[in-house]
């Protein structure tokens, strides 16, 4: 039945990644006729047929939607016709450090096709201040021939989703909400006055872009901060974790970050790149902290391979023919996401050094890692010349790690234990 003869608002959702999937089951969950629509056409063979790549979406809730006839996976974009609202969820990379915004533009020819008057598109994507306006907005009013403010609305929403995050989900963070003019705000805040609990509105669409860029920069940068000091600290001799743990106990002015093997997955490591690209290109002027928090990250994992080789050495031993079992791949903790994951840059430098890399990693599956996998047992442990443990998956037994490896290199501080070294 189409959504015209059940009366429902007809939603697209342009992408059916991490954002995109958890939005379109949503939204079908509050009663929106959604298609998930997305290029990839393996992904929408594996959704139709009810199996979820995104983790933190159980089959169960993927089947119930597709039962539901609510919620309809396709890259068959004649689909798209007749909306009433389209949300952009497409990914924003780097292309040699510049923004490739190929993705953003595509999805918003493709809309803009499709648009009819009184329609909404809202761009979630990640992207530098003046994308809705100076990109997504000429292209959706190029192709259709309507004019956004004035014949559809248009407007600016940040996806704060975290994987593997329990508590923090979709429905219960606040979302902030932007429009190109104040009826379009009304409507971006209307839509996702049904997904979400509270809604935030920005003056304009600047304002919200940059408040997801001011997020992952803050937290790209502090996660700097952390990581210099625990390298300062480490040649001081003295436990920054012991000093972290102390500094958390103030109960204002302080925000607790801890040291790793580096940043990862698609936002760290990429968006403060969009805001720092952004202030160059318009002001000619360099954003200092971002440039100084991309050099301290991205040396993290050099840094860990530095302190493994300090260590082998220490045991007489080069990396070269020794056996290295790594302890999580995934870029974050309790998910199976390895996209520009640190461990994977270790991996590479130890078996690029004749290291004999052996990987744990119960998140991922094993045809997305090139090195052999395998489960973590007594015996892995112990046929190993170090341990490193790179993702403090909750799935790992640290008490097993601590009894039955010689050395463990802990970039994490989750165990404890004679031949544990912390980052
Ligand atoms: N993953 C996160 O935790 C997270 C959190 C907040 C914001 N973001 C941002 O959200 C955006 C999407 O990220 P993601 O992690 O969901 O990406 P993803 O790679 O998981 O999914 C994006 C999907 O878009 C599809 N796609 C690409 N171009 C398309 C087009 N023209 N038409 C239809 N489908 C198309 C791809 O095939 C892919 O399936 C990015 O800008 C990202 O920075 C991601």
């Amino acid at each position: 039945m189409s959504a015209a003869a059940t009366g429902r608002q007809r939603l697209v959702v342009v992408g059916q990644g991490y954002v995109g999937l958890p939005l379109a089951l949503r939204a079908a969950e509050v009663g929106y006729d959604v298609i998930g629509f997305d290029l990839d056409v393996d992904r929408v063979k594996q959704l139709s047929s009810g199996s979820s790549y995104v983790e933190d979406i159980p089959d169960e809730r993927l089947g119930q939607a597709l039962r539901s006839g609510r919620y309809r996976p396709t890259d068959d974009p004649r689909l798209l016709a007749g909306f009433d609202v389209a949300v952009i969820d497409v990914p924003t990379p780097l292309r040699e450090g510049v923004p490739n915004l190929s993705h953003v533009e595509a999805a918003a020819a493709t809309l803009g096709h499709h648009l009819r008057p009184g329609a909404l598109v809202v761009l979630e994507s990640t992207s530098y201040p003046g994308t809705t306006e100076e990109l997504v907005g000429p292209i959706l009013e190029d192709v259709s021939g309507l004019v956004a403010g004035s014949d559809f609305h248009l407007g600016y929403s940040p996806e704060r989703i975290d994987p593997g995050n329990r508590t923090w989900t979709l429905e219960n963070t606040p979302k902030v909400v932007s429009g190109v003019d104040e009826r379009s705000l009304q409507s971006v805040a209307a839509f996702y006055g049904r997904l979400v609990e509270r809604t935030v509105p920005t003056s304009g669409t600047r304002e919200a872009e940059l408040t997801k860029l001011l997020e992952n920069t803050f937290r790209h940068v502090n996660i700097a901060l952390v990581n210099e000091l625990a390298m300062f600290a480490a040649d001081l001799g003295i436990d920054v974790w012991e000093a972290i743990e102390a500094a958390s106990t103030k109960p204002f002015g302080y925000l607790r970050f801890t040291p790793g093997p580096g940043v990862g997955g698609h936002c760290l490591p990429i968006d403060p790149s969009y805001l720092s690209w952004k202030v160059h290109r318009s002001l000619g002027q360099s954003f200092r902290f971002v440039e100084l928090a991309n050099d301290v990250n991205e040396h993290m994992p050099d840094y860990v391979v530095r302190r493994l080789m300090a260590a082998l050495n220490r045991m007489g031993r080069p990396v070269n023919g020794a056996q290295i079992l790594l302890l999580g791949l995934a870029y974050k903790r309790n998910t199976g996401d390895a996209r520009e994951a640190p461990g994977t840059v270790v991996a590479q430098s130890l078996a690029a050094l004749g290291g004999q890399v052996r990987v744990v990693d119960p998140h991922l599956s094993d045809d997305s890692c090139t090195y052999p996998m395998v489960d973590l047992t007594a015996a892995e442990l112990e046929a190993a010349d170090a341990v490193v443990l790179v993702t403090d998956h909750d799935a790992f037994d640290y008490d097993l790690v601590a009894r039955h490896a010689r050395y463990v290199l802990d970039t994490r501080n989750r165990v404890d234990g004679p031949g544990v070294e912390r980052l």
